[in-house]
């Protein structure tokens, strides 16, 4: 019996090196590395049964809403272009913030028939994780409109190699959370112009059940002295739900009619996933990931459906309310982290649009 127990885990032990080397995954390199990979591995194996689970209530209903106004950062592809598909089809206009708005406009063309839309495609430079062009982006939409119903906050990386952007800031923060948390604020005026009595404008940031595992490391919130790609999207992860909790109590006590949901959009087969050990295994991914498409269905129920009117502050998955971490729930640690946000980007008044 031991024999056996021993051979097949030696074999697993191959396998798993085989898979990881074959591809663009960073190795663990160590006991908290290693850590950090087999929790991963839990979550997502959990994700995986959760959006195979709750297939069925995956669903959402378009409906014709023209004159609507929706600012979707990334889009060009994956999630976010299936979710401006569905917004178009929804006569909504959809304002693409995108690093190539030239291939952006060419990916949405390819899928939706703008013709058949009641709604505009307006495609502008943005590269997310640099403070300067979230500022650039942000006039150039103040200066076409001045009502913006819906703030898809999709952009992102997962498990980049170590990089800092040229504010200074490591990517994943940057790009997944704080370039976000900036174009909130200074997109905030046309937002709260928009929203009304029983159809509030509303904020979707795209999270993820990663966000289960992260933590804020405010000693080292950049991982100069301990980076693991896996920790750093965690935490970026985690960031977007506690600013979305802390967010949503602000708007609540101002009575303004903007509520913001985060959503984890399930288990997508995604280019998100190039520097996974999935990589390796293409045929899985087919297989058992939900396809871009179903990946954008709990955004856009988040971001239309009547059901979530009035019920912000909510972590949604697969069209209900996901499990969120313990710190979302405690909103001093949400707030603890907004402040440390403004400290950073010298926000003195969150939501006045102003630096
Ligand atoms: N796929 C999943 O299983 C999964 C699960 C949970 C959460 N999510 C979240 O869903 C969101 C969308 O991911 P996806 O799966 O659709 O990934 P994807 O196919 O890789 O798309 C990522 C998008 O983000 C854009 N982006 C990345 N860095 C940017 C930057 N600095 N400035 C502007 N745009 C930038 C990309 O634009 P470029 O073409 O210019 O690179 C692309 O449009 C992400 O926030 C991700 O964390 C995905």
């Amino acid at each position: 019996m031991l024999t056996l127990v021993i051979s097949a885990s030696s074999l697993l032990l191959v396998f798993c090196g085989f898979y990881f080397a074959k591809t663009s995954k960073e190795m663990p390199k160590n006991w908290y590395e290693l850590k950090t990979e087999i929790r991963y591995q839990y979550i997502g194996i959990v994700g995986l049964i959760h959006d195979f689970m709750y297939r069925s209530r995956d669903r959402v209903a378009l409906y014709k809403q023209p004159g609507r106004v929706a600012v979707i950062t990334g889009g060009n592809r994956g999630i976010g272009l299936r979710v401006a598909e569905k917004l178009l089809a929804c006569d909504i206009t959809v304002i693409l913030g995108v690093r190539d708005p030239k291939s952006a406009e060419a990916a949405v063309t390819s899928v939706v028939d703008l013709a058949s839309s009641g709604g505009k495609l307006i495609c502008e430079a943005l590269d997310i994780g640099d403070l300067t062009s979230v500022k650039e982006f942000a006039d150039k939409v103040k200066a076409q409109f001045n009502k913006i119903d819906l703030l898809i906050n999709n952009a992102g990386i997962m498990f980049a190699p170590f990089k800092l952007t040229a504010d200074g800031y490591e990517s994943h923060f940057a790009t997944n959370y704080l370039g976000h948390f900036l174009l909130t604020h200074l997109l905030m005026p046309e937002l709260k112009a928009a929203g009304k009595e029983g159809q509030n404008s509303r904020i979707v940031n795209i999270s993820s059940c990663a966000h289960l595992i992260g933590r804020i490391n405010y000693k080292d919130i950049n991982g100069l002295k301990l980076y693991y790609p896996g920790t750093a999207y965690s935490q970026s992860k985690l960031a977007q739900v506690l600013f979305t909790r802390h967010l949503q109590a602000i708007l609540d006590a101002e009575s303004a009619h903007v509520q913001v949901n985060a959503v984890h959009p399930g288990i997508v087969d995604t280019d998100l996933f190039e520097h996974s050990a999935t990589t390796a295994v293409p045929f899985v991914k087919k297989l058992v990931f939900k396809t871009p498409e179903q990946g954008s269905r709990t955004v856009v129920f988040a971001a239309i459906d009547a059901k979530v009117e009035g019920r912000g502050g909510s972590y949604l998955s697969n069209g209900g309310l996901g499990q969120i971490h313990r710190d979302a729930k405690n909103p001093e640690k949400c707030e603890q982290l907004f402040k440390f946000s403004c400290e950073l980007l010298k926000i003195k008044d969150f939501g006045s649009g102003k630096i």
